[in-house]
């Protein structure tokens, strides 16, 4: 088998199962572009289930009134239970273990999902998300079924949808091969906590503004150090907290900027004195 060949069957598919009411908008979110491509390429896989298909309602309900009144209606226990049932037991007869996966339930009341979340997630095999409607879901379902509770941020959405989405597309980035080699997941600047440095495409100059030369000297040292200064201004203004942790994982990278200066300064002086010697 050839390298490339071997590679691509040593790697294991992602699966992501997502216990939704509406499984037609994790479909269509996540079929296009760059996870759509992963699905087709069996890199990960997307399984989104209906609760509604598992409630025992002769009527198809899946919500009731809280008790103890209050505002709203709440996703009853009987077809979550039972909808994580069976993709815990379709994941059986796959040879996997079911009901050993860990099910992350989207919440504000969630730990904040971040980069280093996304890239321990993308270790599983497979991934069960449960998305809540209306003022929630039972909690004794959650007690028997939740390993994670996540948040996507502090602010209340209509749904679990849009955060397990967000998540999946966080997560499936960093499985191998999703991305192209060139732009590996795990080589991202956020993934060392700097944001971006800024990119320039053709043409040269547009609307009057040029391409920063140093990008067009073809030197790609000076262009590697120009582009980690801009990444360090960024994130200094933007992301002070994100910055601090940088500064204090990478205390050397300031030693050696201080060496560096301290070299030029050094140069600078000697050759103001020859030319006043001269
Ligand atoms: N459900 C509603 N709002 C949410 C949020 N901010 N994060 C995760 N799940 C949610």
């Amino acid at each position: 088998m050839s390298d490339r060949r071997q590679e691509r069957s040593d790697r294991r598919c992602t699966s992501f199962h997502v216990l939704t009411l509406f499984p037609e908008m994790i479909r269509q979110g996540l079929g296009e572009s760059i996870t759509g491509r992963a699905i087709a390429r069996g890199l990960i896989s997307l399984e989104a289930v209906n609760i509604r298909d598992y409630t025992l309602d002769k009527h198809k309900k899946v919500d009731d009134y809280p008790y103890g009144g209050g505002a709203g209606m709440l996703m009853q226990a009987q077809p979550v239970y039972d909808a994580w049932r069976a993709v815990a037991e379709s994941i059986d007869r796959q040879g996997r273990r079911g009901s050993a996966a860990r099910v992350i339930y989207l919440t504000p009341q969630g730990a904040a999902f971040c980069q280093d979340m996304a890239r321990e997630l993308a270790g599983e095999e497979d991934l069960i998300f449960l998305c809540g409607h209306y003022e929630g879901i039972d909690e004794r379902v959650l007690e028997e079924i939740v390993t994670d509770q996540v948040s996507i941020g502090d602010y209340v959405l209509t749904g679990g949808e849009l955060p397990a989405m967000v998540m999946i597309d966080a997560i499936a980035r960093m499985v191998p091969g999703v991305l192209s080699n060139a732009r590996s997941g795990e080589t991202e600047s956020f993934g060392n906590h700097l944001l971006e440095y800024p990119q320039y495409s053709r043409p040269e100059i547009w609307h009057e503004r040029r391409v920063p030369q140093i990008l067009l000297s073809g030197n790609h040292q000076k262009v590697e150090e120009w582009r980690l200064e801009q990444s360090l201004e960024r994130t200094g203004r933007l992301r002070p907290d994100l910055y601090e942790k940088w500064a204090e994982e990478n205390q050397e990278y300031f030693i050696r900027k201080a060496k560096r200066q301290e070299r030029a300064r050094r140069k600078m002086l000697r050759n103001a004195q020859k030319e006043q010697q001269k």
